[in-house]
């Protein structure tokens, strides 16, 4: 128990430790539950607590907001609530009862005892609790989760699990990358037939989407993404996902944004492809466009890469595109001369203005409107490209454009 105080962020502990008073002294029967208890049996620092209490968690949640001058949310649908206290959260679920109607459908729930609640979780190694009373409680683990947390695994806890929530199957890969571990060949066989079974399918793009953001947000993301497509989960998402070049190639890179890891999965894709699988995943605008644009710039790596191709057209085409789009296909391009170009598009060429201003050109007679733009339009290319270099060149350059009456 100190073990885990001791991990427990300031902010956190004083709710952690009146959950013990309740615990000790009303005999309320709170537990310490789910990724929390895995994490302290691998002594890995807990980012956050989940609690769970045989009995009314909304009410807990309020009592526990008002002692220590939090905020609390609740979730009527399941029981469950949230509290809020110097910017952390801590989620109180009321032990519960789950069952699904058909395959990846949200459960029916009903109020239950702690052995229901453990038996209605992923895997044994989330499956155990820490009851809060006393100075060295022992951990319940119905599921052998502590052997499989000391040999490495990776199990559901029954053959229906991945069929009632295929999101799980996502989750047993992050879990499998995150901790080094391996996904029993049971569970694995389980996983191959939810996914040729095509229970995939049943689950919405927003539930999806938000699994995979937690992906992106993993320190080992592209190596999850990479077991997601060799396992066929991605691909069972949407049909397009399947190829790994470009992610492959974001191996050993640090810091990846989520709009770069899109980037990456959608890279080889055609444009159809990209935009049914924006719908599939319910995607919002931003990175609807990235989808879009790192297929467009696909299109035009040629023409980007071509050796007489002029500094203003390639500006022309990139100006148009998302620079996130720009950003990750310079992180997986395999062709050195785009690369190139695309990072001094990105530090360089992007910011390019000519010395002339809208104002001067007004002062020089120009009449305000469409015009104006086009006229400035020109300078820069004149200035990428090289034909003038000073506010004497431009200014001849303007004269000829009035010369020539466009
Ligand atoms: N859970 C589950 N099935 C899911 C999602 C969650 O059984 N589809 C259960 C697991 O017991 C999990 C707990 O709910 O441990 C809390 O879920 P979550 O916060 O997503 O997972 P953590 O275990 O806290 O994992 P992480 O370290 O990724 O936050």
């Amino acid at each position: 128990m100190d073990r885990i105080s001791a991990g427990v962020p300031g902010g956190l502990l004083s709710v952690f430790n009146l959950m013990r008073r309740l615990a000790s002294e009303k005999n309320v029967p709170v537990f310490l539950v789910g990724g929390q208890v895995r994490d302290a049996v691998l002594e890995i620092s807990v980012r956050d607590l989940d609690f769970v209490l045989v009995g009314d968690a909304p009410a807990l949640a309020a009592d526990i907001a008002d002692r220590l001058g939090g905020q609390f949310t609740v979730h009527s649908r399941f029981g469950t609530a949230t509290v809020y206290i110097e910017g952390y959260h801590v989620d109180i679920v009321t032990a519960r009862k789950e069952s699904y109607s058909f395959p990846g459908s949200l459960p029916e729930t009903s109020p239950s005892d702690l052995d229901d609640d453990l038996a209605r979780r992923d895997f044994s190694i989330n499956a155990m609790a820490l009851p809060l009373s006393g100075n060295n409680p022992k951990i319940i683990d119905p599921f052998g989760g502590l052997k499989d947390l000391s040999d490495g695994l990776i199990r559901v806890l029954h053959s229906d699990s991945f069929a009632d929530d295929p999101t799980r199957m996502m989750r047993a890969v992050r879990y499998e990358q995150r901790l080094g571990f391996n996904i029993t060949v049971d569970t694995l066989l389980e996983l191959g037939q939810t996914i040729s079974r095509g229970h995939i399918s049943a689950v919405s793009g927003d539930r999806w989407r938000q699994e995979l953001y937690r992906v992106f947000w993993e320190y080992e993301s592209v190596p999850i993404l990479i077991r997601l497509m060799q396992l066929g989960i991605l691909q069972g998402i949407h049909p397009a996902l399947t190829d790994a070049r470009a992610v492959n190639k974001l191996l050993g890179q640090s810091e990846i944004p989520s709009s770069h890891l899109i980037s990456a999965l959608v890279a080889n894709m055609n444009s159809v492809d990209g935009d049914s699988l924006s719908q599939r995943l319910n995607m919002p605008s931003d990175l609807t466009r990235i989808v879009r644009d790192t297929i467009t710039l696909g299109g035009l790596k040629s023409s980007i890469s071509a050796p007489d191709v002029k500094i203003s057209e390639i500006c022309r085409i990139l100006d148009a595109l998302e620079p996130g789009a720009i950003e990750a296909t310079v992180r997986f391009t395999s062709e050195p001369l785009l690369s190139e170009r695309l990072i001094r598009y990105l530090r360089e060429w992007r910011q390019l203005r000519g010395f002339l201003t809208g104002d001067d050109l007004l002062d020089m007679g120009i009449p305000s409107g469409p015009r104006i733009g086009k006229i400035l339009r020109e300078l820069r290319s004149a200035l990428l490209d090289g034909l003038v270099s000073n506010m004497a060149d431009e200014r001849t350059l303007i004269g000829e454009i009035i010369q020539r009456g466009d």
